[in-house]
């Protein structure tokens, strides 16, 4: 089948879209290209964070959620896609090619495209109310569909995963540059990038597994309960590039399949810039049977929770060669 490619407006459009993906401390490292081929990625290695990230796992990670935040802009909009995953070896940044054709769009497209909007990550205590297993399944069923699968971790196992989380979060609190890139990527007046001080709550209690801390938290906290989130991880049965674009794609469908449940999310991904902290989840949580690439805190956010509000962007045209 030839490829039919969306013209400037439609591409803008999903564009603006797209862009809404979560991505590590908001860097956003993308870029895109329409070319007549294809729509193709790149990732963009001005933006990595070496202190936080340092072997560009969660840029990788990040990426792959631009591209399906991409892929279910276009399918809405009555485009569906295919992907060519690293086109071409020449070139490690080259990380993907979509190419689409006419298709009109299911209940499914529009409704996971609207989601793109509701999502946000809430960093927030959550209420001990259970997920039912019905919308575990229907996230692990997304996210197995991207080649990924995820581990809900049991109560008994959370140990398991606060030991790690703290080891991570007191050696990045003496840790000079990785503070540094803290400082320079949150606060409060982001325009463009980075996480604003009112999308960040203060840290939790001690006793409670700690989640990364942003400079100047000013979100209001409405919970003076414990955290009752569920863990998941998301793991790839290999970790290379290939397997961390994936695990982005699955991440962006967890993502947006929780948030049409009406689940309050927020990545969390800490320990995995340290060997030893992401040895410890994947033998401890994963039984060495696959590589974490993410956590993902899930939960209901309490009634009297404020809207969050949106975090910023780039604008399209800064991202985007014609
Ligand atoms: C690969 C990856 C890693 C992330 N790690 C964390 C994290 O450790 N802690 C956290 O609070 N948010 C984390 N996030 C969420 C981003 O900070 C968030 O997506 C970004 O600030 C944009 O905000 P939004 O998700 O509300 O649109 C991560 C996101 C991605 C894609």
């Amino acid at each position: 089948m030839s490829c039919v490619v969306p013209d400037r407006e439609a591409t803008d459009a999903a564009l603006g879209l797209a862009v809404r993906a979560p991505s590590v401390h908001n860097t956003q490292p993308w870029l895109w290209r329409t070319t007549p081929a294809g729509i193709q990625l790149f990732a963009d290695t001005a933006r990595h964070l070496p202190a936080t990230d340092p072997h560009r796992r969660s840029l990788v990670v990040s990426c792959g959620a631009t591209l399906h935040h991409m892929r279910v802009a276009l399918a809405a909009m009555g485009w569906a896609s295919t992907v060519e995953y690293f086109p071409d070896p020449a070139d490690s940044t080259h990380l993907a090619t979509i190419v689409t054709t006419r298709r009109p769009p299911t209940d499914d497209d529009i409704e996971m495209a609207g989601a793109i909007l509701l999502r946000h990550t809430d960093r927030r205590h959550y209420i001990a109310r259970p997920i039912p297993v019905g919308h575990i399944r229907t996230m692990a069923s997304r996210v197995a569909a991207c080649g990924a699968a995820v581990r809900q971790v049991p109560e008994q196992f959370l140990p398991r995963l606060a030991i790690p989380m703290r080891r991570s979060a007191a050696q990045h609190a003496t840790d000079r540059a990785y503070q540094d890139e803290i400082a320079r990527w949150s606060g409060p007046d982001r325009r463009y990038d980075g996480v604003p001080s009112r999308n960040a709550p203060a840290p939790f209690p001690a006793g409670e597994i700690p989640v990364r801390t942003f400079a100047e938290p000013a979100l209001r906290d409405p919970s003076d309960h414990p955290d009752a989130a569920q863990w998941l991880v998301v793991g790839t049965a290999h970790d290379d590039r290939l397997a961390q674009l994936r695990a982005g794609e699955a991440v962006s469908a967890l993502l947006l399949t929780a948030t049409g449940l009406g689940l309050a999310t927020s990545l969390q991904t800490e320990p995995l810039g340290l060997p030893d902290s992401r040895k410890e989840i994947r033998t401890g949580l994963l039984h060495d049977c696959a590589h974490p690439q993410a956590m993902v805190r899930v939960g209901w956010s309490p009634p009297t929770a404020a809207p969050l509000a949106e975090t910023p962007r780039r604008p399209v045209a800064e991202i985007l060669e014609v």
